[in-house]
């Protein structure tokens, strides 16, 4: 059994995206729960735009302790897709995560903002003492002869206390293609969008 948190206090980074296509890959392996936890209810609109269905999709309702509690004895893994902003759920949801997973684009004032979200995941490992944390660079851009994503590395570096990812996932249509179809990169064409998700999944799983 292993909860997987998405979130950042960043809103449009790739929170539902990244989401969405971590719990195809883990369906794959067993039975998977994705908790839309946005009041938005992008993943669950994704779910209803899926015409297979291998995966679980439901809207937090009010307790998401009790809820996780429940979802654990008959699921393998569940996902949650937690709203771009402080709230209870995502502090609720630090405390019972096993994984949290912090996509960020490489700008500057995106980058700016994790030191805030580090704080709370700092408070809530005295608690949840095995909460293993990534930083993912996301929607980076595509042209190698950009400086961002390196700036953005030398920032990153600066911010103890998390592991940023080697993966890279780049500004790739496929992934918006992907969302709009209810469907993940995985289960589209070969892409660099897929490479890349692919190589992401190695990294964390
Ligand atoms: N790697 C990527 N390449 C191209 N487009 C992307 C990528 N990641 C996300 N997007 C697109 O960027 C937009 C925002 O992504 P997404 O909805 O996943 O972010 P979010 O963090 O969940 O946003 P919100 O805070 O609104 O919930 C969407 O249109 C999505 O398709
Ligand atoms: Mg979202």
């Amino acid at each position: 059994m292993t909860i997987y948190v998405i979130a950042n206090q960043k809103g449009g980074v790739g929170k539902t995206t990244l989401s969405t296509n971590l719990a195809v890959a883990l369906s794959k392996k067993g039975k998977t729960t994705l908790v839309d936890g946005d009041d938005q209810q992008s993943s669950i609109k994704w779910s209803k735009r899926r015409l297979q269905d291998s995966i679980t999709t439901i809207a937090l309702k009010d307790n998401l302790k009790e809820e996780l509690q429940q979802l654990k004895q008959n699921n393998k893994y569940i996902v949650l897709d937690v709203a771009g902003r402080d709230s209870a759920e995502f502090r609720s949801a630090l405390l019972t995560a096993d994984v949290l997973i912090i996509p960020t684009q490489p700008s500057q004032t995106d980058i700016e903002v994790l030191p805030f979200v580090l704080r709370l995941v700092n408070t809530a490992k005295q608690v949840n003492k095995n909460l293993k944390t990534f930083v993912v660079l996301n929607k980076a851009p595509t042209n190698n002869k950009s400086t961002e994503i390196d700036a953005a590395l030398e920032l990153l570096q600066q911010v103890k206390s998390v592991k940023t990812l080697n993966t890279i996932l780049r500004d790739r249509k496929q992934f918006r293609d992907a969302m709009i179809e209810g469907k993940s990169v995985l289960e589209m064409g070969s892409s660099k969008a897929k490479d890349e998700l692919n190589e992401f999944l190695v990294e964390i799983l």
